[in-house]
């Protein structure tokens, strides 16, 4: 009995360091820290200078965002990466479009590798949070709070 415990202990003290060194992963987290993804992806990041626990990072938000395209919410990401795996990804980041303010774009910029990043350091993180509040139709006024885009495109 003794033995198994201690083998199962060696086990877990040569796992947890190979997980958390995948190169990836680490990449992955540079990436989001440095693109901005928390900034709309995670509960009050921008306000806080980024002062939020990791463990709270892209658990999407409730506040929307309303403009002529109706109110989009940031989704909760710790729960979307679980629904597809790394190649559905992948093929989706190079070719999606979605509605304002996500910058689609500049996934669709991304190298594969920074895709994959992407992904593995997401799912890493583990699932957090609820989903975020689902979309409202244009000139519907949404429950909850929400940031006003001008309804016509200032000159
Ligand atoms: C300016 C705010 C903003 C920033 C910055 C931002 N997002 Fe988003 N993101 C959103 C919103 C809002 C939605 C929901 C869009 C919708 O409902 O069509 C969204 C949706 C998404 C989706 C789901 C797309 C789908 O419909 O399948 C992914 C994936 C995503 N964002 C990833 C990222 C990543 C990765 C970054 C950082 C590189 C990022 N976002 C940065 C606001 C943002």
């Amino acid at each position: 009995m003794k033995l198994k415990r201690l083998l199962a202990l060696l086990l877990l003290c040569l796992a947890l360091p190979a997980a958390a060194a995948d190169p990836l992963v680490l990449r992955g987290r540079y990436i989001v820290q440095t693109s901005g993804c928390n900034t709309c992806h995670t509960a009050l990041y921008g306000m806080l200078g980024g002062n939020v626990p990791e463990s709270d990072w892209l658990t999407g938000d409730k506040v929307g965002w309303r403009g002529v395209w109706g109110t989009t919410y940031a989704t909760n990401l710790r729960i979307y990466m679980q629904s597809m795996t790394e190649e559905q990804w992948v093929q989706k980041g190079r070719t999606f479009t979605s509605r304002p303010p996500m910058p689609w774009f500049a996934i669709q910029a991304m190298s594969d590798d920074d895709l994959r990043a992407l992904y593995r350091y997401v799912r890493s993180l583990g699932v957090a949070g609820k989903p975020a509040p689902s979309y409202v139709m244009p000139l519907v006024t949404p429950r909850g709070p929400y940031v006003q885009f001008p309804l016509l495109p200032v000159f």
